[in-house]
């Protein structure tokens, strides 16, 4: 039996998603997986790092943050109010980041990692803000140390698409990738479908608790760039900052605008896409990179993804055109992305 060391900074709704995971599916990773994953600390804004050698009692844990208790209330725990000082003293063998996702600096998750990668752990990251970033430094620094860092979860949650491409397709050469990777704006464009206004549809995805009370990453298409950045890295292997990606959000959409596609056979969806441009043999292809409403043809597997879904149309040369729908956020679908990396560190995939 394989043993891990676990430790999960960013102790939310993806954190505890991920811990409840590893307490239900326990025995299933013992026995399908010769894994015993024990998780030795976590981390949370208000409790800073907690710490326990021979691992933490994750119902325990879960009723603490539950009930919005300090998580030094854990029996024998070691407690630092750094989580960097923590982790810089404790290790482990992977680290799972999941604070705040911030495209400003991406602080404190690129910290987390830097200090986990530079101890010898493997990463596996749900926050957006290291990979959309600082991708190359932090790949390179992984190489460096040996280890992997794996961010399934960053876009579309446990739908597995990054995996599906750089494992399932294989060398396969990917030249372009469309997809719906916001559930927000996807359930206030469906909404408006149904005839909803843009305020309408905005105050019950807020009322559902799909969109955040500041709604402004999802609707001005900020958080569907940061996934179009993960994948310009992840998929083609390019560095692309956050002003590459030509970006539009849907606050101007009207009714009357979805209506009239509606009217022609179509569906206006936010869209993020990339595309290598023709180049020539001298020069390596351009890739564009835009995140937009685009009004689709019902033709468009695209077009058909409603609500909170997620989906991503990826056009390669042997397989055409593969299209993943599938949920995009969520605690038991990003602890899934989440555990589905774990697994593969303790694999050995990279
Ligand atoms: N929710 C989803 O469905 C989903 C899907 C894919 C990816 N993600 C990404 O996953 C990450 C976590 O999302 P979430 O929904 O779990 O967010 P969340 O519920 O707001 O949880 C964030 C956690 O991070 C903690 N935190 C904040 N600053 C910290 C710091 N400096 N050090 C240590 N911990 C800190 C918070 O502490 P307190 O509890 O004390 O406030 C909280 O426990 C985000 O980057 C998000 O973009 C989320």
């Amino acid at each position: 039996m394989k043993r891990l060391r676990l430790s999960i900074t960013g102790f939310g709704t993806v954190g505890q998603g991920l811990a409840e995971l590893l307490s239900t599916k326990h025995a299933l990773l013992q026995q399908e997986y010769n894994l015993d994953i024990i998780l030795v600390s976590v981390a949370n804004a208000r409790s800073g790092f907690i710490y326990r050698e021979n691992g933490l009692d994750i119902p325990a844990i879960l009723e603490l943050a539950a009930a919005r208790r300090s998580l030094t209330a854990h029996p024998g725990v070691t407690h630092w109010e750094n989580p960097l000082e923590g982790l810089r003293t404790t290790g482990g063998d992977i680290l799972v980041e999941a604070t705040p996702t911030n495209l400003h600096d991406a602080e404190p998750g690129i910290s987390h990692i830097r200090i986990a990668i530079s101890k010898g752990m493997h990463v596996v990251t749900a926050n957006k803000g290291p990979g959309a970033l600082a991708a190359d430094e932090l790949f390179a620094l992984a190489r460096q140390h040996g280890v992997q860092l794996r961010m399934e979860s960053t876009v579309m949650a446990g739908t597995p698409v990054i995996s599906t491409i750089r494992e399932g397709m294989a060398g396969a050469s990917v030249h372009a990738l469309r997809g719906i990777l916001n559930g927000t704006t996807n359930y206030i464009l469906t909404a408006m479908a149904a005839g909803q206004s843009y305020g309408e549809a905005l105050a019950d995805a807020q009322a559902r608790g799909y969109a955040e009370t500041d709604p402004t990453a999802d609707v001005e298409g900020f958080d569907a760039v940061a996934k179009t950045l993960i994948l310009a890295a992840l998929i083609f292997g390019r560095s692309l900052k956050p002003g590459d990606v030509i970006r539009q959000g849907v606050t101007t959409i009207t009714r009357e605008q979805v209506q009239q596609a509606i009217e022609q056979d179509n569906r206006i969806k936010l869209v993020a896409s990339l595309r290598l441009l023709a180049g020539d043999a001298r020069q390596e292809a351009a890739l564009e990179a835009r995140v937009a409403p685009v009004a689709l043809p019902l033709s468009d597997p695209l077009a058909r993804v409603d609500g909170v879904m997620n989906a991503l149309t990826v056009s390669a040369d042997t397989l055409s055109e593969v299209t993943i729908i599938g949920p995009g956020a969520g605690r038991a679908a990003t602890g899934q992305g989440l555990l589905a990396d774990i697994i593969a560190c303790a694999r050995g995939q990279v």
